[in-house]
């Protein structure tokens, strides 16, 4: 067993942490502060070829693996989890989506633009009353023969604003129920699709999460993803990987509010001693690297099987569940290193602390991780 990273692997890691720490860092704290959305960050992370890590480069991708994608995740979100959750949806739900289970045509009009960061998606799966229980979709797609006629409202979608292409599920025979779900690529301007108010979010508020309505939006019948009835598979196929980008975010944060508190433990002195020469702190450190440590082996392998083609669905519910919950200790405890400093924003570990809290729930909850695990193990 071998884990070394290798040169490439590095060399994406490092242009990551550069990126996250001379582009991202300046603007972090006024961004979140404004709920101000990182339109030019987002443009730079396409360049890099970010938004687009795991495509194909003949439809404009940066042609990586999912191990890359971690190393990524990990060192953009440890300062700007709102700039990291932008790039998961693009990368793991919509570009991986649509490459995997899109028509070529799809691809050349959709993808590309996706993959290179020119255009932004944006994946509609929760409704006002489908979150955890998502085969109760309300949202409907009816059959008209050469379209569909879609009607319905979406939830807590991240990228809602600034998306210009969304996959959208929705139900299109009710009596098939989880079996008559489809997925279809909607495009913003569409007639009758209407963005509704952004929430004002708790944390990653520097991403625009927003309600969308759709009344009678017509769908030609070639936006629909797959063969008919595969929506709901194809959404919980797609939700595995973005498990697995999530889970990154997660690792990221928990590590950001770690690195934070390690410097902050050097420089600060109580009692006549940097405050990291007391075991109540230098403890504390310890327990955060090994958590730490712990979740970025779950998530790299949940990344190495998906790359290996093997089954990862319970291996990327194990790492979101245990990488979120880092988080939030991490986070906690690294504003407890710093004291009534962790409590102020210019330290930033009260924005990873609020940033981590939504780790938990985004991308199926802790508690549906749970269900997919002891499924999984109880087969
Ligand atoms: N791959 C393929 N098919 C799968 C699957 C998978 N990983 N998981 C389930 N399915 C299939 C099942 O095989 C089954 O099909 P058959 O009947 O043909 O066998 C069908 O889907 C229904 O499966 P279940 O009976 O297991 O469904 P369930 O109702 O018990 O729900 C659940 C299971 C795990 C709770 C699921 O509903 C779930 O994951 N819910 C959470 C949804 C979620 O993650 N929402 C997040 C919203 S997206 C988001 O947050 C994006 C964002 O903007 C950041």
């Amino acid at each position: 067993m071998d884990f070394q990273l290798s040169e490439e692997h590095i060399a994406v890691r490092d242009a990551a942490r550069d990126f996250a720490q001379n582009v991202l860092k300046p603007g972090v704290i006024d961004r979140d502060e404004k709920q101000q959305f990182p339109t030019e960050e987002i443009k730079q992370l396409g360049e890099l070829g970010f938004m687009g890590m795991m495509v194909d480069p003949k439809y404009g991708g940066g042609g990586m693996d999912t191990v890359s994608y971690v190393l990524a995740m990990e060192e953009i979100s440890k300062i700007d989890a709102s700039t990291s959750v932008v790039m998961s949806v693009n990368n793991s739900l919509v570009c991986w989506g649509i490459e995997k289970y899109g028509t070529e045509e799809q691809k050349q009009k959709y993808l590309r633009p996706l993959a290179t960061g020119e255009k932004i998606g944006a994946f509609c799966l929760s409704e006002p009353e489908a979150g955890s229980d998502a085969t109760s979709q309300r949202t409907t797609a009816i059959d008209k023969g050469d379209h569909y006629l879609l009607n319905g409202t979406k939830n807590w979608i991240t990228n809602g604003g600034s998306a210009s292409y969304y996959i959208v599920i929705a139900q299109t025979d009710i009596d098939k129920k989880h079996k008559g779900i489809n997925a279809f690529i909607v495009e913003k301007d569409w007639e009758g699709f209407t963005v509704g108010a952004k929430e004002n979010k708790m944390g990653i508020r520097a991403s625009d999460t927003h309600t969308l309505m759709f009344t009678d939006v017509k769908v030609p019948k070639e936006n629909r993803i797959g063969e008919d009835g595969f929506g709901f598979s194809f959404a919980m196929k797609v939700l595995s990987g973005g498990r697995i980008g999530i889970a990154a975010q997660a690792l990221g944060i928990a590590s950001g509010a770690m690195e934070f508190a390690i410097a902050y433990s050097k420089e600060r002195e109580a009692f006549g001693k940097p405050i990291n020469q007391h075991q109540a702190i230098a403890f504390k450190l310890a327990d955060m690297a090994t958590t730490v440590e712990a979740s970025r082996l779950l998530c790299l392998k949940a990344a190495w099987m998906k790359d290996a083609g093997l089954n990862f669905d319970k291996e990327s519910a194990m790492a979101k569940v245990f990488a979120s919950q880092t988080a939030m200790d991490v986070a906690t405890e690294a504003v407890q290193v710093h004291g009534g400093y962790g409590f102020v924003k210019e330290y930033h570990v009260e924005r990873l602390m609020r940033d981590a809290k939504i780790t938990q729930i985004y991308e199926g909850t802790t508690e549906v991780q749970k269900i997919v695990i002891s499924r999984s193990v109880l087969k």
